[in-house]
């Protein structure tokens, strides 16, 4: 049985009181202990939000990493920072990352690396766009990106996490068919089997996240390829959050 995920990824929004706030909501609130939960709060709340989690079994996530060691890159922070701050898992090639930021998939692969080796969980983030959906090329897309994502990456069972992310989907209420996440869950299930074999792809959780929210969430997260859910905009409410999480109670 693969333990669902429900991770709230913040993005760039909230001040330092509301990101208190939000994860004190959260972490005194009942909730669901059969799932894993992770927040991914912007850096500079990262620290507040380790003080704040220390007694909890909410985990720490960072929404990047530089690809790089240590050195002269003004604006970017290591891995190993990343690690020595608690952080537990590093989202890897979200879209807002390759499209906004030009992030390619030489780029992507050299953070899956970075952020496994530092010992951190790596969520990589995959998922087409509309043009790619309509032109019924989304499978040979999402294979590119992991193949390309993954390309001599040498991951142990429980490391990596995969994150469905249609772009058509995220932040635009659109969500995906539950049918056709599933499908593309299982699809991607099967592209891990290929690299890593049948037992690595059987215990990795794949998320979906795209328009999550406590409306669809029971419908998305009974699938048997969905193993949770990477939710945007519905993680900085905390009853919406955490009704995700306790989307079966
Ligand atoms: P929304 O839930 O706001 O659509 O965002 C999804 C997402 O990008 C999570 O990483």
């Amino acid at each position: 049985m693969r333990k669902k995920i429900i991770a709230g990824n913040w993005k760039m929004n909230l001040d330092i009181n509301e990101s208190k706030q939000l994860i004190e909501n959260i972490k005194n609130s009942e909730f669901d202990k059969d799932k894993e939960v992770i927040i991914f709060p912007p850096y500079v709340f990262l620290q507040l939000a380790e003080e704040e989690l220390k007694d909890t079994d909410i985990r720490l996530g960072a929404q990047n990493l530089c690809q790089y060691d240590d050195g002269a890159y003004t604006g970017e922070v290591s891995a190993k920072m990343l690690k020595a701050l608690g952080v537990d898992s590093v989202l890897v090639g979200h879209s807002e990352r390759r499209t906004i930021f030009s992030e390619n998939d030489q780029v992507i692969n050299t953070k899956v690396k970075q952020g496994l080796e530092n010992g951190l969980r790596v969520v990589l983030c995959l998922g087409e766009s509309e043009d790619i959906r309509e032109e019924a090329k989304h499978e040979d897309f999402v294979r590119e990106q992991i193949l390309k994502g993954l390309d001599k990456i040498e991951a142990k069972i429980g490391q990596l996490i995969i994150a469905y992310e249609p772009i058509w989907a995220i932040g635009t209420g659109k969500t995906c068919d539950p049918k056709d996440a599933e499908k593309m869950c299982k699809f991607i299930r099967d592209q891990l089997a290929s690299l890593y074999g049948q037992e690595f792809a059987e215990k990795t959780r794949i998320l979906y996240g795209g328009s999550v929210k406590p409306e669809n969430a029971k419908e998305l997260l009974e699938k048997e390829n969905i193993d949770g859910a990477l939710v945007g905009g519905a993680s900085l409410d905390s009853k919406k959050f955490l009704d995700i999480i306790n989307y079966e109670v």
